[in-house]
């Protein structure tokens, strides 16, 4: 009974968005537009000490952030998709220079963002030419982010801060770090990597969900035997309540999981939670900050949440038997994406999207652009395209 209820709920919110085509090439324009915008605000910001990425807007201005911020690998991987889309060698040339900003990260083992900083820049970098360079980069940078996985607790540790409050916390946007690792096993043939993303799915499958496929932000472990201390979160409403970006990571985390291991196990776990969020989701398919805040339609959405979802929806359409609807689902994000969220042609100092929600907990970096946000929403278009 819940089951068909909840297919109900889904078919309502898909049927309430406008099903016409999406114009990629229309929207590649305009990304191209907004990120030669983008590039002259760069370097007007450049003077300042080693902020080398641009990640929001802050009271109207451009924030740029220093390499080993978490979003640092977006703004390289969005040129790269550029370069992609357009095959322009001047996109090409962007896209190398802003990734080697990059490089010293490949050293960093204090932050478990490696694989969204390396991954995103290096990764696809790689993908696109094959550079050897970049591989050895993506290579040591999935050595030190193993640094961070506990055999013990059998997770990789996400954050070092807030040590009066946790011991050993995993978050769920941590499954996204697991794309370099198994991207490693292949470059190397060393299994070890692949071992360490597998167990930390495993386990974030056993702890961090709710019976409704719902997922919990912060797991903190006993590091001693990866027994569970507390369930938290940090960036959404509160304990209990499902964060949209949150459950956008674990969309995407175990759709490539599943790319990656043929495991039916991570499929249908990333089939759960894509219909707990499309049973969720507003009219316009974009998800307000947190599904459980009662203040809603009053609060603020996350239009990164929406193009990561959407994304990870096109690729799980590939392998799921629900195929049509997930791609559906997809495509009007997509299309609700550029036709509401999209920033004023010229405006937003480059950015892509608007509406987006970073941490509204902390009041800080809501409902502005942000830079994941368009990192996702130009790789949903192009898989959109690439399925056509
Ligand atoms: N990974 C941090 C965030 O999604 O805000």
């Amino acid at each position: 009974m819940k089951y068909f209820l909840s297919l109900a709920l889904i078919s309502c919110a898909i049927g309430s968005v406008s099903a016409q085509k999406i114009n990629v090439k229309k929207q590649f324009a305009f990304a191209e537009s907004q990120t030669n915008l983008m590039l002259e605000e760069i370097k007007e910001a450049d003077a300042r000490k080693g902020q080398v990425m641009p990640r929001t807007l802050e009271d109207g201005k451009l924030k740029l952030v220093v390499s080993k911020d978490w979003t640092s690998g977006f703004f390289p991987g969005e040129l790269w998709y550029l370069y992609e889309y357009t095959r322009d060698a001047k996109w090409l040339d962007l896209a190398r220079k802003f990734t080697g900003k990059l490089q010293k990260e490949q050293f960093n083992t204090g932050t478990h963002d490696l694989g969204f900083i390396m991954f995103c820049s290096y990764g696809n970098g790689l993908r696109l030419t094959g550079d050897q360079a970049y591989k050895d980069i993506v290579i040591q940078s999935s050595k030190s982010l193993s640094k961070r996985f506990s055999p013990s607790a059998g997770v990789i540790r996400s954050w070092d801060h807030n040590r009066d409050k946790w011991l050993y916390p995993v978050i769920i946007d941590n499954m996204m770090n697991l794309e370099m690792l198994f991207a490693a096993t292949k470059l190397t043939g060393d299994s070890s990597f692949y071992k360490i993303a597998v167990t930390h799915a495993d386990n974030t499958l056993k702890n961090h969900f709710r019976p409704d496929y719902s997922t919990y932000h912060v797991i903190d472990y006993h590091e001693a035997d990866g027994t569970v201390r507390k369930k938290n979160t940090h960036q959404g409403y509160n304990d209990e309540s499902a964060w949209a970006r949150g459950q956008a990571w674990a969309l995407y985390g175990y759709t490539l999981c599943f790319r990656e291991t043929k495991n039916a196990v991570y499929l249908n776990q990333a089939e759960k939670v894509a219909d707990f969020i499309l049973s969720q989701l507003p009219k316009d398919m974009v998800p307000y900050w947190d599904y459980n805040d009662p203040g809603i339609p009053g609060v603020s959405r996350d239009a990164s949440a929406a193009a990561i979802a959407a994304s990870a929806l096109f690729e799980l359409s590939l392998y799921s038997k629900n195929a049509k609807g997930y791609k559906k689902a997809a495509r009007k994000m997509l299309k609700s994406l550029s036709a509401k969220y999209a920033s004023e042609p010229g405006t937003n100092r480059g950015f892509i999207l608007d509406h987006s929600t970073g941490h509204k907990p902390k009041n800080s970096e809501v409902d502005v652009p942000i830079n994941y946000a368009d990192y996702y929403y130009l790789e949903a278009l192009l898989r959109y395209k690439n399925m056509k």
